[in-house]
């Protein structure tokens, strides 16, 4: 199953909104074949292992990171070729929660007289696959919200520059990790001062899904057209997600921002400028199973305010900045305002140690190699919610 799942990995950014799925066929403990879905409307892992098999499969397991499909979808259903393969037993990290598998895939091969067995890796399955799983469920994608701090939490120095916090090998993981991404999410703020591209550049685009779609949240629209990401908008899309306030009161703006390529996107206030809910709904609309939200502090703030964020990938530099006037990860509030002592509307509710947000299935990893003068950042990985 190990196996299986490292297979499945391997379908990541190239499968959605299908589950990543991989398959190994086993002889007298022995894998003979091996499969894995690697594109939408592909074959499945299951069909591609079996045939790789070939009369091997007659008698022999099969190992599968997901329960398989019993239903006509893109491809015919996974449970025939299993039967007509004479598969002796199956064995699945999971169930698939998809309405029309349900179990019933499972159950299929039980009636035709196929021992089953489910729940083997259970929990690594369910982390590999949990944007399919949010996105069945829910039909938002996946959140993760990702910064680069010092040792001692500061995420740019007391004059704004963040460039850069983190070492070109975590710069470098980023960039893989938005290729498997839908969307790269900032605040206006981090727009505006660093005007970052948000294109994946360290290592190609996955040819299945390009650039992700790069979006800014910007209620009063403050970003500038000729400058990136707005600059750029031709090239590699960019949604601006504004407010109808500021579309009506900032119409020049709005007009030189379209003009550039931006689609621009009303959605309802929300505490810290607009309703971040409001925005990962519309992304679900839009079909999209994975978004990386990458600041900055005021985002971030409402973001975990919110309780929006599923995951967390925090690279931690081996460095200390030592000065208070330096931005945190998770601000909340406007710039001018003073947390705590905001009345009301504060986006951060989380006061007190007991309401901290708490992060399960830690993982920590250093990223690339120790250098002269300089240690790897570590990487602290975590989830916050269900998924
Ligand atoms: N180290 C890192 O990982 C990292 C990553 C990104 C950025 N940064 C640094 O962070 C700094 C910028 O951070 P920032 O906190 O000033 O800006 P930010 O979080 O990027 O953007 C905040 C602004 O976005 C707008 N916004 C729209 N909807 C919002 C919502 N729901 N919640 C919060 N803001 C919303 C607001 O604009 P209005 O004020 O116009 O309403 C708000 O001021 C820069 O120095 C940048 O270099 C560091």
């Amino acid at each position: 199953m190990t196996r299986a799942l490292e297979l499945a990995a391997q379908g990541l950014g190239r499968v959605e909104p299908n589950p990543a799925v991989g398959a190994v066929v086993v002889r007298e403990d022995r894998i003979v074949a091996e499969g894995f879905h690697g594109r939408f409307g592909g074959p499945h892992a299951e069909t591609i292992a079996l045939e790789q098999a070939g009369p091997l499969a007659r008698g022999a397991e099969l190992f599968v990171s997901l329960e398989p499909c019993c239903h006509f979808g893109k491809t015919p259903p996974c449970t025939g070729a299993i039967l007509a393969a004479g598969v002796r037993r199956v064995v699945a990290a999971m169930t698939d929660p998809f309405p029309e598998v349900a179990g019933r895939g499972l159950a299929v091969l039980k009636e035709a007289g196929i021992e089953t067995a489910v729940g083997v890796l259970e929990e690594r399955a369910r982390r590999l696959n949990a944007a399919y799983l949010k996105r069945l469920r829910t039909g938002r994608p996946l959140v993760i919200a990702k910064w680069a701090m010092t040792l001692d939490g500061r995420v740019a120095d007391a004059s704004g520059d963040s460039r850069w916090i983190s070492s070109e090998a975590s710069r470098r993981f980023v960039h893989q990790i938005r290729r498997l991404c839908d969307a790269v999410v900032v605040g206006a703020g981090t727009a505006v001062k660093d005007e970052p591209l948000l294109t994946v550049r360290h290592v190609e685009p996955l040819p299945e899904r390009g650039q992700p779609l790069r979006v800014v949240a910007d209620d009063r629209l403050v970003i500038d057209p000729s400058r990136e990401p707005a600059k750029s908008a031709r090239e590699v899309p960019v949604i601006v997600y504004t407010t109808a306030d500021a579309l009506a009161e900032r119409r020049e703006r709005a007009d030189a921002l379209r003009a550039a390529g931006c689609e621009l996107v009303a959605v309802p206030k929300g505490p810290g400028g607009v309703s971040l809910a409001a925005v990962i709904e519309d992304m679900g609309r839009r079909g999209m199973s994975r978004v990386l939200v990458e600041g900055g502090p005021r985002l971030l703030g409402s973001l975990f305010a919110e309780r929006l964020a599923d995951r967390v990938m925090i690279f931690i530099s081996p460095r200390i900045l030592g000065s208070a006037a330096a931005p945190g990860p998770a601000a909340p509030g406007r710039k001018g305002d003073s947390p705590p002592e905001r009345k009301g509307d504060s986006p951060l509710p989380v006061r007190t140690l007991a309401d901290a947000l708490q992060l399960e299935d830690l993982t920590v990893q250093s990223v690339g190699p120790a250098t002269p003068g300089r240690s790897p950042d570590v990487l602290i990985e975590g989830r916050l919610g269900e998924f």
